[in-house]
């Protein structure tokens, strides 16, 4: 089958529903604390890194004065471990009042003000993950009522210390409860990842209709191990995944590590790169105040970051495994051009990778490359073999644009793929490198 088809294909069944609070029409992207920042409680003696107003209130400010908030990133999220012990005379969650003296409320004001929005966390059973009081059945109502009235702008309902039973309740009645509120507030359901991530047990149509993303595989660590686990879990299940997404409805493949102590800037070019191909969600965990330039400008990638946002929201798939450790990666973007990642499992050195577009069944035509982390620009017919230097655990990330002096319509009449003809006086490179 060529890709052009498969493009066709995939947009008729991503025509599902999405939940429909109009938001995440495109995959959410900002920051969040969990992975940098886990439980740390103890403001007496680590006051920078703990969980607290402080922390959000720096990324915040991070976010909006360093570039990060004009290229999307516009969500801060708060994790586990932000509140009370004890919930109030009404029965109402509250924040930890020594971590949070100006609550929920003024946090989320303060976000709005800089044009950014303000996530929190709760979790469907008796406790969090970490202890702190859950969100039962019982308690949905209550608490949805109170994100909203805190302004809250997304929410990741978490599933330590439930049991299958209760999760199918307590999933969609959450949906339900947000939407009841009036205010639309992003959903993130870790409810899959509960559940083993794959059918039967997991039903992605439903889950598409009552969460905006899900979690489906476990936490993200400070580690390439724990990177690479997620990558081969995703495309090993891709056939899965891939319906699943689409516009108002992602699969989360957890934050990016990017910036962090665990990859090195190859690896954090391939978390970014795998990232996209999967239309993943774009929350960093890192600490913004003192992340260093090289981290900064691969998660500042205009290019990777316009194709994760890709409107057409179709996740992408592997679409070559080679014996030599060498994958292929791609996604189909609008406008009919695409995104390649060629990846390297390897651990010796550089190598050096040959094939062409139509290798990769690409149609006929002459196409314009652009590599997403080096800016260089080559034009490329789809018959030229061409070479790819790809890094140990690194990646080499094009952006294909739509064939030149080509028309598909013309090339689908009557439903069948016509071949085509076409001068190409421009692309007279005989062998590329890039
Ligand atoms: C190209 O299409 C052929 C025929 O459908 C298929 O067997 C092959 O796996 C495809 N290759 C790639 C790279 O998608
Ligand atoms: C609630 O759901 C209805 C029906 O699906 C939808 O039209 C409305 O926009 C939703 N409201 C919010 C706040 O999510
Ligand atoms: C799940 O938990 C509920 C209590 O909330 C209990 O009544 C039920 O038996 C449990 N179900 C399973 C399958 O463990
Ligand atoms: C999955 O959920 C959808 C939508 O809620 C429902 O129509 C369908 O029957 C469910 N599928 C299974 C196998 O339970
Ligand atoms: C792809 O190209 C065809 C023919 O040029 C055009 O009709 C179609 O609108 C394009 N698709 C997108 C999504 O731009």
């Amino acid at each position: 089958m060529h890709l052009v088809v498969l493009v066709f294909a995939s947009a008729l069944s991503v025509a599902t529903l999405a939940l429909d609070n109009g938001l995440m029409r495109t995959p959410p992207m900002g920051w969040l604390a969990w992975e940098r920042f886990r439980c740390d409680i103890d403001c007496e003696h680590d006051p920078k890194n703990c969980i607290s107003e402080n922390l959000f209130i720096d990324m915040a400010d991070r976010l909006s004065e360093d570039g990060w908030r004009e290229l999307g990133y516009v969500y801060v999220n708060i994790d586990d471990c932000w509140s009370s012990m004890e919930r109030d005379k009404q029965g109402r969650l509250q924040p930890d009042p020594k971590r949070f003296p100006g609550g929920i409320h003024k946090l989320a004001r303060y976000m709005h003000d800089r044009g950014l929005k303000l996530g929190i966390y709760g979790d469907m059973g008796t406790h969090t993950c970490g202890g702190y009081p859950g969100t039962p059945m019982d308690k949905i109502m209550i608490d949805a009522l109170t994100f909203a009235e805190w302004e809250v702008d997304m929410f990741k309902y978490d599933g330590c210390y439930s049991n299958a039973t209760e999760q199918e309740q307590g999933y969609p009645f959450m949906s339900k409860a947000l939407n009841a509120t009036g205010r639309p507030i992003g959903y993130s359901c870790s409810w899959p990842a509960y559940q083993g991530g794959l059918p039967p047990k997991v039903n992605y149509t439903q889950l598409g209709e009552i969460c905006n993303l899900w979690r489906n595989y476990g936490d993200i660590q400070d580690s390439w191990d724990s990177v690479l686990s997620i990558i081969d879990w995703v495309f090993e299940n891709q056939d899965v995944l891939i319906s699943a997404a689409g516009p108002g409805r992602w699969n989360d493949p957890d934050m990016l590590i990017i910036g962090d102590f665990g990859l090195s800037m190859d690896q954090s070019r391939a978390q970014m790169a795998l990232w996209a191909i999967m239309a993943a969600p774009l929350f960093m965990s890192n600490d913004l105040r003192t992340i260093s330039s090289g981290a900064r400008s691969i998660l500042q990638n205009k290019m990777v970051i316009s194709i994760d946002q890709d409107p057409m929201g179709i996740q992408g798939r592997r679409i070559v495994k080679e014996k030599s450790g060498i994958e292929v990666f791609w996604r189909p973007l609008s406008g009919n051009a695409s995104a390649l990642v060629f990846f390297s499992r390897r651990h010796d050195m550089p190598y050096r990778y040959q094939t062409s577009l139509s290798k990769l069944n690409y149609t006929t035509g002459s196409y314009k490359i652009i590599d997403v982390f080096t800016d260089k620009t080559v034009m490329l017919k789809d018959s030229t073999d061409f070479v790819v230097s790809v890094n140990p655990t690194g990646v080499v990330m094009w952006y294909v644009s739509a064939p030149a002096k080509l028309n598909l319509r013309q090339l689908y009449k009557g439903g069948k793929l016509h071949h085509h003809t076409y001068d190409d006086e421009e692309n007279a490179i005989p062998r590329v490198f890039l």
